[in-house]
């Protein structure tokens, strides 16, 4: 496969900035804490890495509420912090990839604070979508949308005159006011963002919200429950409509007027598109649009052998139907991480933003982190490209005892308190076992509380640890580099129960490898001949049972 197609099998960790490393001390991770970094991702052997949002923001949504787009959040850094982060990575020969949030600006975005001090009706307004209200005062909201985090998806404005004004739609926060992408004005300027970080070198962005651009004409009732994939997204006004396809054909253009000399498409476009079924998400990859969208769908999918396998033959098809690679994610900064997602029996309903409070059911740890292993060693196997979220890699789990008080997710209060959010999942990484913030920092703080067992399982912890989960994705890393799987073509295997995933993959080099997940009840037997890769549990040797809950990589001489 050509240099040019790096993305079509590559393994990309999503760094998420606050979180990740903080050089000064403020409690908040920032640039060169990541460039400080860099090393454990050359390590670990990933591809390339994306960046959760860094620019200038209130940070009412951790940043995903941009009020500068072409600039650095000063508890971030600066531009020559983000440049120096790049050169560095580029050097280590790590591509990088950055958030774009093109559905909403901040609420202090200049373009939103002209169109408070506008009068409604000019082009101020016309960015974003500004509405009368119902009702005989206009006092009802334009229409039934509710937030993504809770509550109404409407905020009513006071008009400069100081009468009760119009209505702003936001699909998140009220710090979030949704663009109008019927205003060229908005499509002209997004453009103009893309360009400004291609010309720094960025080798892609990860598209916040892809679905959400475009709204159904007139913005009619929805007649559905709002939320992320509950739904076909067809049947939502304000999800996957149509006309966001020729937004996505602009920008592959775009991105394909800058590949670099004798390289093709080499700067990706990835969606984040909660769209369903599988064959409405493949629209947003057809050759002519985005690179890669996440399959949340298989995040989604229970730790059942046959709900697992539909999900991955689907997709696999949805996604070879328009010649695009598939993409597997198990955990992000919106969701339960998979290490205590799986800690629970099956469907526990932690649809994002959810998250787990203290009171809620806790996950039974040891069986989250066995499954997750289990799970990550399959997905590894997997054609296509695969997402990692940082700190899955040594097993953690999410901090689901935070206290109430150092919640900052808008979920928590947007749901009257009645969903925790998801700030269990972003709580800083822990590098060094007996320092005060766990080597997140110089001192001792950390924008959210580490839970106590984060420091056993911190990077120099388990470093040449044989057994340990960060030394379990080290070996599944680097024999995805020799064997390649995520090129390879999947061949479902019978191993004899239903209750065994298993299927063989083609190496490069003609090895066939069978990668055997068991999710029954009792011992699944590898084939005779086999030889063992890689397991996800310690206790599988070369030639015995796998035991439940694991899942092995084998070589064998015959697919069966
Ligand atoms: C999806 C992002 O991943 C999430 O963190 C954010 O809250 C929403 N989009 C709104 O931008």
């Amino acid at each position: 496969m050509a240099e040019s197609s790096w993305w079509r099998d590559a393994v990309i960790y999503q760094v998420y900035p606050r979180s990740w490393a903080d050089s000064d001390g403020d409690g908040i991770g920032d640039l060169p804490g990541v460039t400080a970094r860099l090393g454990h991702l050359t390590w670990l052997g990933v591809d390339a890495l994306w960046l959760s949002p860094f620019y200038t923001s209130p940070q009412h949504d951790a940043g995903y509420d941009v009020s500068d787009y072409r600039d650095v959040d000063p508890r971030f850094g600066t531009l020559a912090d983000f440049d120096a982060l790049l050169s560095r990575a580029h050097e280590l020969g790590l591509r990088v990839i950055v958030d774009l949030v093109p559905n909403h600006t901040s609420s202090e975005h200049p373009w939103f604070q002209e169109a408070l001090r506008a009068a409604p009706g000019g082009p101020e307004r016309a960015r974003y979508l500004f509405r009368d209200g119902r009702g005989e005062n206009g006092d009802e909201p334009p229409n039934n949308w509710s937030s993504t985090f809770g509550g109404p998806g409407w905020t009513r404005i006071v008009e400069p005159d100081g009468s009760p004004g119009q209505w702003y739609l936001h699909l998140f926060d009220t710090t979030q006011p949704d663009l109008d992408w019927s205003n060229p004005e908005v499509r002209d300027e997004l453009e103009s963002v893309l360009r400004f970080w291609l010309d720094r070198g960025v080798d892609g962005f990860r598209v916040d919200v892809a679905h959400g651009l475009v709204k159904a004409d007139g913005l009619p009732d929805a007649d559905m429950p709002h939320g992320y994939l509950t739904v076909p997204t067809s049947l939502a006004p304000m999800w996957d409509q149509p006309g966001i396809h020729d937004v996505y054909r602009r920008w592959r253009q775009i991105t394909d007027e800058y590949a670099r000399p004798g390289e093709d498409a080499d700067r990706i476009l990835c969606a984040e598109a909660w769209v369903k079924p599988a064959d409405a998400l493949a629209r947003y990859v057809r050759d002519d649009e985005l690179h890669q969208s996440f399959n949340f769908e298989f995040l989604m999918t229970p730790w059942l052998a046959e709900d697992l396998r539909h999900t991955i033959t689907e997709t696999l098809s949805a996604a070879e139907a328009v010649g695009a690679p598939q993409t597997w994610v198990l955990s992000n900064h919106d969701v339960v991480r998979h290490a205590s997602r799986l800690g629970f029996e099956q469907s526990h309903g932690l649809t994002p933003p959810r998250g787990i409070g203290p009171d809620d059911p806790q996950p039974d740890a040891a069986l989250g982190l066995r499954r997750a292993r289990a799970a990550t060693t399959v997905m590894l196997a997997l054609p296509g490209s695969a997402y990692l979220y940082q700190g899955e890699e040594l097993g953690l789990p999410e901090a689901s005892r935070l206290p109430d008080d150092v919640r900052q997710d808008p979920t928590w209060e947007r749901s009257s308190h009645s969903q925790p959010g998801r700030d269990g999942c972003r709580v800083p990484m822990p590098w060094e076992g007996s320092t005060p913030s766990l080597g997140f920092g110089p001192g001792a703080e950390s924008w959210l509380p580490q839970p106590p067992e984060y420091g056993a399982l911190a990077v120099d912890r388990q470093r040449s640890v044989e057994g340990s989960t960060l030394e379990l994705y080290r070996k599944l890393l680097s024999l995805r580099r020799e064997l390649r799987p995520g090129l390879g073509t999947l061949t479902w295997y019978d191993a004899g129960s239903d209750d065994v995933l298993a299927f063989t993959i083609s190496a490069a080099d003609g090895r066939v490898v069978l990668v055997l997940a068991n999710l029954g009840a009792s011992p699944a037997r590898l084939p005779d001949g086999a030889r063992l890769l890689v397991s996800s549990s310690p206790d599988v040797s070369n030639g015995i049972d796998v035991p439940i809950d694991t899942a092995v990589w084998a070589e064998i001489d015959h697919p069966g």
